[in-house]
């Protein structure tokens, strides 16, 4: 695909240079959203909020807290912690040198920055993070994968017990199902730990090497930079050929399969289906031991994976602190909404206003009124500009309020308001609406709330997280 017929695709403006001018745009061109990028808008945005409030409630009972860090680092974080070879750093990383000349990246994912805090701040252990982030990866952009996606994750730093593996992996799974999702797979796997994957890897290199003629064209040439990268390679011709390779379940250390053994029994006694995938490799070189994905059956295999993480016993290390254990999980907010919508779940009505107010007498009454409905707990809109009647309600009733507060000269004389049901309110689905009423001002708000069933805004229910929309 060209880049133009991408952006097009994507309903965005092309690359610079791609099209026409020298910037592809002409002056009379609106400026959109980058290729790769999306805005989230309301409606939407409900359910990203509902999503990131589920997720805070599942990680805060199980002892995570939030870790809020920059979504730029120094670029030496990335190429040490998931190395310079790799394809996310080596491809597909923003870096940029600042005003001042310093080497800086966006973030590529969300592990290495919460590394690097832990190695800054020195935490007591175990540290429990959760974040909610923005990662940044110049891909090639298509349905379910953009140049900035979002993630939920948590990181465990300080514990080398399987237990904590099982508490990372149940707390991904835990957030699949409170969303409604059905169709979901757990691959796991083991990468072994600095003792047994070098022999692996030497013997995995040495197969491939007798063989390279068979692999397929990217790999032909490039398998020795990273031979486990061969192994998840969709192509039928490696495919072939990694199917009698070498394995590492085989040569894993008495403590790696230890360790895999009690994962595994774990995930049995809690009753956590899985697939063994001695084929996953997981796109970061700081993996060891436990690596697991979570795949939806119902997203094109581009897009499946809605999560994954696993152990890197070795990161914390590598980025200058002492040795440490670790083990977390990333789950992709846009990947996970899409499997969302492909299996008809998690649905999430907007935030319509409960309440619209109607003031025929200037708009100070509407302004009284909305603080004092807006205190109780209830999401209230109001007009402005002092619209005709008729515009006021089609307003009201556009914005999908349950009922209609009216306060013309009338009320205002006689300090009272009247009521207008303008659709069922949620609590009553069924009843149609039929309701007006005039109510005395200084019992509005009791009847407004006895009519939606005391339906209150609990604001703490919405924790927006870092940098979210
Ligand atoms: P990752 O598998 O690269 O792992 O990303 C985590 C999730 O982010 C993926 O499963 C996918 O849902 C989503 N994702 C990745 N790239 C894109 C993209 N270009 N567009 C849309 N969604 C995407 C990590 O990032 C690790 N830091 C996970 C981890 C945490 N491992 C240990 N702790």
């Amino acid at each position: 695909m060209t880049a133009s017929t991408e952006a097009e695709d994507l309903g965005q403006v092309p690359e610079p240079g791609s099209a026409g001018s020298a910037d592809g745009l002409s002056s009379a061109t609106p400026i959109q959203a980058p290729l790769g990028t999306k805005d989230v808008l309301w409606p939407e945005s409900a359910r990203w909020e509902a999503l990131i409030a589920l997720f805070r409630s599942i990680v805060t009972r199980a002892g995570f807290g939030l870790l809020v860090s920059p979504a730029f680092e120094d670029v030496r974080l990335f190429r040490r912690g998931i190395g310079d070879e790799n394809e996310v750093v080596g491809k597909e990383m923003y870096e940029f040198a600042d005003r001042s000349g310093r080497r800086l990246a966006l973030r590529p994912e969300g592990t290495a920055s919460v590394v690097r805090a832990y190695v800054q701040h020195r935490p007591p252990t175990p540290w429990k993070a959760w974040y909610a982030t923005q990662a940044f990866r110049y891909e090639r952009p298509q349905a379910g994968r953009y140049r900035q996606h979002h993630q939920l994750g948590v990181e465990a730093v300080g514990v080398a017990d399987p237990e904590m593996d099982l508490e990372v992996i149940e707390l991904a799974h835990q957030l699949y199902r409170s969303v409604g999702l059905s169709r979901v797979t757990l691959r796991l796997n083991t990468m072994g730990c600095s003792l047994c994957r070098p022999a692996f890897i030497e013997a995995l290199l040495a197969y491939l090497s007798s063989r390279s003629g068979q692999l397929c064209g990217a790999h032909a040439d490039t398998f020795a930079a990273n031979p486990l990268r061969v192994l998840d390679c969709k192509k039928d011709e490696c495919r072939a050929v990694t199917s009698e390779a070498p394995r590492l379940a085989g040569l894993l250390c008495d403590e790696c399969s230890a360790h895999f053994a009690s994962v595994r029994d774990g995930l049995d006694a809690l009753g956590i289906e899985y697939l063994l995938d001695e084929r996953l490799v997981r796109g970061f070189d700081y993996y060891t031991r436990t690596t697991f994905e979570f795949q939806a059956e119902s997203l094109t295999s581009a897009q499946s994976a809605i999560g994954g993480g696993g152990r890197y016993d070795g990161l914390v290390e590598a980025i200058g602190g002492p040795p440490t254990p670790a083990v977390g999980f990333g789950v992709g907010i846009e990947r996970l909404l899409l499997a969302c919508d492909a299996e008809g779940c998690f649905e999430v009505p907007g935030p319509a206003p409960q309440v619209f107010v109607v003031d025929l007498t200037g708009g100070k009454l509407a302004r009284d009124i909305a603080r004092e409905l807006r205190r109780e707990g209830l999401r209230v809109s109001r007009s402005y500009e002092n619209r005709s009647m008729r515009s006021q309600l089609r307003q009201a009733d556009r914005s999908g309020a349950t009922l209609a507060v009216i306060v013309g000269p009338e009320e205002a004389a006689g300090s009272s308001a009247t009521l207008r049901e303008l659709r069922q309110p949620s609590h009553q689905p069924s009843r149609q609406p039929s309701r007006q009423e005039s109510v005395s001002r200084s019992e509005l708000a009791d009847r407004v709330l006895e009519l939606l069933g005391n339906a209150t805004t609990d604001v703490l229910d919405v924790t927006a997280g870092e940098g979210m929309p």
